[in-house]
């Protein structure tokens, strides 16, 4: 199975979100509130993986806060838009269902609903594989609509299945509080520090 992202949108759909996305950029436009949130839960020069990175917008954030950022997506064309507009973090094209790095990250952040992007049916394989670059007490950090595809209670079952604990349960990324009939919810896991 082909991501989401591959099968549901148009053929220059990558062109076009890097376009949209460097045209916010160019505006002004506040595009860091991911990194800001992620920054906030780790301490200063962290390891942290953008999982699903896109454009990179968010690690070259974090990268400019001083952390050791890795962007990881699927899509080449915009890893390529990455690279091109990003100097400082790694850039990595693989897929997140597979992913095997060989090292550890103190947090992992999928943020711009990349859980709703992946291929039907991969969403346990990608938190497992996600919680297996976690460092003892790393933290997951998971943002997504949850209108599309993905529920919030699967998402926290793949997640106990994979060892981590749940932690905070947020509607946006400035902190709102998470109500039941959220349509964005942005949700935090713990790796036990005991764990494997
Ligand atoms: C809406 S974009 C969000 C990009 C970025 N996180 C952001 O917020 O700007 C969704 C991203 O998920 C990526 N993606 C979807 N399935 C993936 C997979 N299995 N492995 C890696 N990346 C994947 C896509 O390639 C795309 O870059």
């Amino acid at each position: 199975m082909r991501p989401r992202w591959f099968t549901e949108t148009a053929a220059d759909h990558s062109e076009s979100y890097a376009e949209r996305f460097r045209a916010l950029a160019a505006e002004g436009a506040d595009l860091a509130g991911e990194a800001r949130f992620v920054d906030a839960l780790v301490p200063p020069g962290s390891a942290v993986l953008d999982a699903g990175c896109g454009t990179g917008r968010l690690a070259a954030e974090l990268h400019a806060r001083g952390h050791d950022a890795v962007g990881v997506d699927v899509d080449p064309v915009l890893l390529q838009v990455a690279a091109a507009d990003h100097v400082g973090p790694a850039w990595i094209e693989a897929d997140l269902a597979t992913l095997a790095l060989g090292r550890e990250f103190d947090a992992v952040v999928s943020a711009g609903n990349v859980m709703v992007f992946l291929a039907p049916g991969s969403e346990d394989d990608v938190v497992r594989r996600l919680a297996e670059h976690l460092a003892p007490d790393g933290v997951l950090v998971l943002g997504f609509r949850t209108d599309r595809h993905v529920q919030v209670v699967d998402v926290e079952a793949s997640a106990r299945g994979a060892s981590l604990v749940a932690e905070q349960r947020f509607s946006t990324w400035d902190l709102r509080p998470w109500q039941d009939d959220s349509d964005f919810v942005v949700m935090t896991f713990r790796r036990p520090k005991e764990s494997g």
